[in-house]
C-alpha cells in the first residue's frame, strides 16, 4: 500500500521521529494550574481556569431536532457550580459514585463537571442500557445518586440498588425524585474539592470475554494525556469547533468528547438524536465543525449514503478527521480523500488506556490500513505468549509499557482482573493481536479473546449469553462476533432450546427483543441459530472459538479438551 503524504506537515507536533525521541509528558505539566498550586481538579483545568481568559468563548454547541443552544465556558462554570452545590446539599462527598444515565443533552455535561467539582466519581453509562445492564454496573460500585432523564429513568433498578439515595431527573419528576431544575436556586460559586493527581477521575464499565463488566477507574492524571493528544493528534487550536460523535457513556465520549477539547480551550459540538447521514452533514455545515472524531462504522454508513448526498453540503470547515474503535479500511480513507478532500487518521486505544496511544499524526505520512505509530512518551510493542518481544512482521500481543499518564488506576473492586493485564510486567497486555512493520507502523489483526466489537462498541459475549438463558425457552447459548462489512462484527447467538420450544422466526425475533429489553439494544444479536448441542470444554465452558471457526468455515483446530460434546 502506498503511503499518503502528511495531511498537515506544519501542525504542532512537527517531525514525528524528533517528537518521539525528545518528548516527555513532564514537559506539558507546566500547562496546568496544579503545576504551580499543587491543587488538582480536572474540572478546574477544563472549565474554571478559562473563565478569566476565554470565558466568553463557546464551550458547547448543542443541537437536536427540537433544541439548539450554546453555552460559554463561563456559563458551564457557573451552571456546574450550581449543580455541585445541589450535590453538596444532598451530602454527596468526595469519592461517592454517581451514575449518569441519560441521552446526550447540555444538562449531562453540566452535571458531569459539577460532580467532578465535588470530587465525586462519575460513572457514565450509555442511554441504551436496560435494567439488567444497569444493575450489573450499579450493583458493582454502589452509587449514591444517579442523574437521569424522564425518558429513561424507569429502567433504573431503584429497589435493587440499596446504596442509591438520590435520583436527579431532567424533565418530569415523580415521588421523591429531585428535579435538575433545582440548580437554578443554588449559588453560582463553588470551590472545587482539591485532589491529588492519582485520585479518582471517573469509572467506565467495559466488557471482557468472561464475567460481568469491569469498572475501569481512571485517575485525575489522565488529563495530561487528554491535553497533549488533543494538541498533537486532533491538532487543537483555540478557535476550533470539535465534534466527537461518541456518547459519554463510552470512554471516547469523555476523554475526547469533553476533557481533551476543554482542557485545550476548544468548544465542542453535541448532536442529540439518532445517526442520520443527512443530519450529520447538516451538523458539520451548520456549526462549521473543524475537527471531527468518529468511528469506521459511521464513516462507512456515510460512504454508503453516496456522494450525491455529501455534495449538497458545504463541508469545507473540516480540517482534521480522526477515527477510532475498529479497523479503518483503506477504501474509507480513499473515499474521504474525495468526499472531504483530506484523509481520515486512524487511532488506536481502549477504555483502559484513557487516551489515544497509537495514531496517525497530521505531520506523518499515513499508511492506509495501519493504525499508525505510538504517541511520543508511550512505548508500544508486540510480544509473544511468553512475554518475549517479537521482531517486525511477527504477529503477537499488542502491549504498552505501563506508566503513560492516562493509564487506568484500577479495576473497581477487582485486583485480580487488574493484575491480569500486567502478567508480563511492565507490559500492559491489550488483548489485541497486531504486528509492527519494518518502518514502525502498527497493524491490527484482531482480538485475542472473545470480546465482540460491533459498530465500534465493545460487547462481552458472557453478558449476552447470561441474558439469553434467562428466557424460558432457552437452555444454553454461545455468542460470537461474526465479521460484517459494515459494522465490523455483528453479534451472532447459537441457542439451545428446551424440548418442545417452538423453533421459528417468531422465537428468534422474541429472543432478540428479550436481549434488547433486558440488556441493551446494541448488545442484541442480529443473527440467531438454533442448535442441538453446543461445543464445550470438559469443564463445561462453551467453546466460542469453535463456534466462530465453524461459522467462518475454518478448521476447528484442536478440540481435544472438548469432552463428549
Ligand atoms: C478495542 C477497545 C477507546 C477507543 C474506543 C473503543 C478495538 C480500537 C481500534 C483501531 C482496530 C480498534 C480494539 C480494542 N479498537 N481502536 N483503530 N483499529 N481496532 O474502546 O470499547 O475499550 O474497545 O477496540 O480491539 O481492544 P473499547
Amino acid at each position: 500500500m502506498e503511503k499518503l503524504k502528511a495531511h498537515n506537515p506544519y501542525a504542532m507536533m512537527g517531525d514525528y521521529d524528533r517528537a518521539y525521541s525528545s518528548f516527555s509528558f513532564k514537559d506539558v505539566e507546566k500547562n496546568f494550574d496544579w503545576s504551580k498550586t499543587g491543587k488538582v481538579n480536572i474540572a478546574h483545568e477544563a472549565v474554571d481556569r478559562h473563565v478569566d481568559t476565554i470565558g466568553n468563548h463557546i464551550a458547547l454547541r448543542y443541537l437536536n431536532d427540537e433544541r439548539e443552544e450554546q453555552y460559554t465556558f463561563k456559563d458551564i462554570s457557573i451552571l456546574s457550580n450550581r449543580f455541585a452545590n445541589l450535590l453538596k446539599e444532598l451530602d454527596v462527598v468526595r469519592g461517592d459514585r454517581i451514575f449518569i444515565f441519560m441521552p446526550r443533552s447540555p444538562e449531562l455535561y453540566i452535571a458531569f463537571i459539577g460532580m467532578l467539582k465535588v470530587g465525586a466519581i462519575p460513572v457514565p453509562v450509555f442511554e441504551a442500557f436496560m435494567k439488567d445492564g444497569l444493575l450489573d454496573r450499579m450493583g458493582d460500585c454502589d452509587p449514591v445518586a444517579v442523574v437521569t432523564s424522564d425518558i429513561v429513568k424507569s429502567r433504573i433498578p431503584k429497589e435493587e440498588v440499596k446504596s442509591l439515595k438520590h435520583v436527579i431527573v431532567t424533565g418530569q419528576t415523580s415521588g421523591n425524585e429531585i428535579s435538575f431544575n433545582d440548580i437554578k436556586g443554588k449559588s453560582p460559586d463553588f470551590e472545587p474539592a482539591w485532589l491529588g493527581l492519582d485520585d479518582p477521575l471517573l469509572i467506565h464499565y467495559t466488557s471482557g470475554s468472561t464475567g460481568k463488566p469491569k469498572g475501569v477507574l481512571h485517575a485525575q492524571r489522565a488529563m495530561i494525556g487528554h491535553y497533549q493528544t488533543g494538541k498533537w493528534i486532533l491538532n487543537f487550536k483555540e478557535d476550533d469547533v470539535h465534534w466527537c460523535t461518541a456518547d459519554p457513556g463510552w470512554v471516547t465520549g469523555t476523554s475526547y468528547g469533553i476533557f481533551s477539547p476543554w482542557l485545550n480551550g476548544v468548544g465542542i459540538v453535541i448532536r442529540g438524536g439518532r445517526f442520520s447521514p443527512k443530519l450529520w452533514y447538516q451538523t458539520i455545515e451548520k456549526l462549521k465543525v473543524t475537527v471531527w472524531y468518529s468511528a469506521p462504522t459511521a464513516f462507512r454508513l456515510l460512504m454508503g449514503a453516496g456522494d450525491d448526498l455529501s455534495k449538497n453540503f458545504d463541508l469545507q470547515s473540516l480540517r482534521m478527521i480522526v477515527s477510532v474503535g475498529e479497523p479503518l479500511n483503506s477504501e474509507v480513507i480513499q473515499w474521504s480523500l474525495k468526499a472531504f478532500n483530506q484523509p481520515i487518521h486512524d487511532s488506536w486505544w481502549m477504555t483502559e488506556c484513557g487516551m489515544m496511544v497509537i495514531s496517525n499524526y497530521p505531520t506523518m505520512p499515513i499508511l492506509p490500513g495501519s493504525m499508525g505509530k505510538p504517541f511520543p512518551g508511550v512505548e508500544a510493542t508486540v510480544i509473544d505468549d511468553n512475554g518475549t518481544i517479537l521482531d517486525p512482521g511477527k504477529v503477537g500481543n499488542l502491549a504498552l509499557k505501563k506508566g503513560w499518564p492516562s493509564m487506568m488506576k484500577e479495576i473497581w473492586k477487582n485486583e485480580e482482573k487488574f493484575r491480569k493485564y500486567f502478567k508480563f510486567d511492565p507490559w500492559f497486555i491489550s488483548g489485541d493481536s497486531a504486528y509492527i512493520d519494518e518502518e514502525g507502523y502498527f497493524h491490527f489483526i484482531g482480538r485475542v479473546d472473545d470480546v465482540i466489537n460491533t459498530s465500534g462498541e465493545r460487547v462481552g459475549p458472557f453478558e449476552v449469553e447470561s441474558r439469553l438463558i434467562e428466557h424460558p425457552a432457552v437452555i444454553e447459548a454461545g455468542v460470537i462476533g461474526k465479521p460484517d462489512p459494515l459494522r465490523g462484527e455483528i453479534i451472532k447467538a447459537f441457542v439451545m432450546l428446551k424440548d418442545g420450544a417452538n423453533e421459528g422466526a417468531n422465537l428468534k425475533r422474541e429472543l432478540m427483543d428479550f436481549v434488547k429489553k433486558g440488556l441493551a439494544a446494541h448488545a442484541s444479536p442480529r443473527e440467531i441459530e438454533f442448535v442441538k448441542i453446543l461445543p464445550k470444554t470438559r469443564s463445561g465452558k462453551i467453546l466460542r472459538r469453535v463456534l466462530k471457526a465453524r461459522e467462518l468455515g475454518l478448521e476447528v483446530g484442536d478440540t481435544s479438551g472438548m469432552g463428549d460434546n
